[in-house]
């Protein structure tokens, strides 16, 4: 066996950060989500805001890609990106989403489904304007999930939009703006001792969220 195989095939993370306990979990799962959210920020975990995001092409091939978690709103989760890009095109064919956030330090996953729509353009003009210089032109720059000759052409489209909008602020590109995910089941993943973990999930029901403790 490889030395690279024998070192996946043979180690082993004890996990003993905390418990989770549904008799005093909060009962509704986007309050956990803070909770648990907060915690990952006071324990600075690495990139708190990260999560893997899944999606469905219309030919029903899964991919997954990490985003950024942009806010927080009442009913769901945004993050941005180019409408166009593989994701924007997942999401035009099924609106299904899975979001995966893995906080290491804390031992903990949040696994979120739910339905992904395009948030208002105001919300997403907001959102851009507050973006460095850099990234808005990046934005136009970046045909995202095409092919590329090489990496000087990026460099030059960048340069290209440098100086298009020199001097005056860089409007958002049409293409380019945030999802809000509504979500519809959660499930909370503490690690625990003895690969007792504890997975707690919550189904939407009508306007309830129903509460299960499920196996490891
Ligand atoms: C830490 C990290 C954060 C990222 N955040 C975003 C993001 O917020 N929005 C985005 O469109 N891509 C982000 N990306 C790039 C995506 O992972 C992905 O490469 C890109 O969006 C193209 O995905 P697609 O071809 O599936 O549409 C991030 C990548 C990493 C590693």
């Amino acid at each position: 066996m490889s030395d690279i195989n024998k070192k996946i095939s043979t180690e082993r993370r004890e996990f003993e950060a905390g418990t989770l306990d549904e008799s005093i979990a909060p009962n509704n799962p986007k309050e956990l989500f803070e909770g648990w959210f907060k915690e990952a920020l006071d324990k600075m975990v690495t990139e708190p805001y990260a999560f893997s995001l899944a999606t469905v092409s219309k030919d029903n091939i899964p991919s997954a890609r990490i985003v950024y978690l942009r806010s927080i709103e009442e009913n769901g989760y945004v993050f941005f990106t180019n409408y166009k890009g593989k994701k924007g095109q997942d999401i035009e064919a099924n609106s299904s989403v899975c979001m995966n956030f893995f906080w290491a330090e804390k031992e903990r996953q949040i696994r979120i489904y739910g339905k992904a729509e395009k948030i208002e353009t105001e919300f997403s003009d907001a959102y851009f304007a507050s973006r460095p210089r850099e990234s808005q032109l990046g934005a136009w720059a970046s045909h995202q999930s095409e092919g590329l000759k090489d990496h000087q052409e990026l460099s030059d489209r960048l340069e290209f939009y440098s100086n298009k909008f020199k001097d005056q602020e860089v409007p958002r590109p049409p293409h380019w703006g945030g999802y809000l995910i509504v979500p519809f089941y959660y499930e909370f993943w503490q690690g625990r001792a003895k690969r007792l973990h504890d997975r707690i999930t919550f189904t939407k029901e009508e306007n309830n969220w129903l509460i299960k403790r499920i196996n490891p």
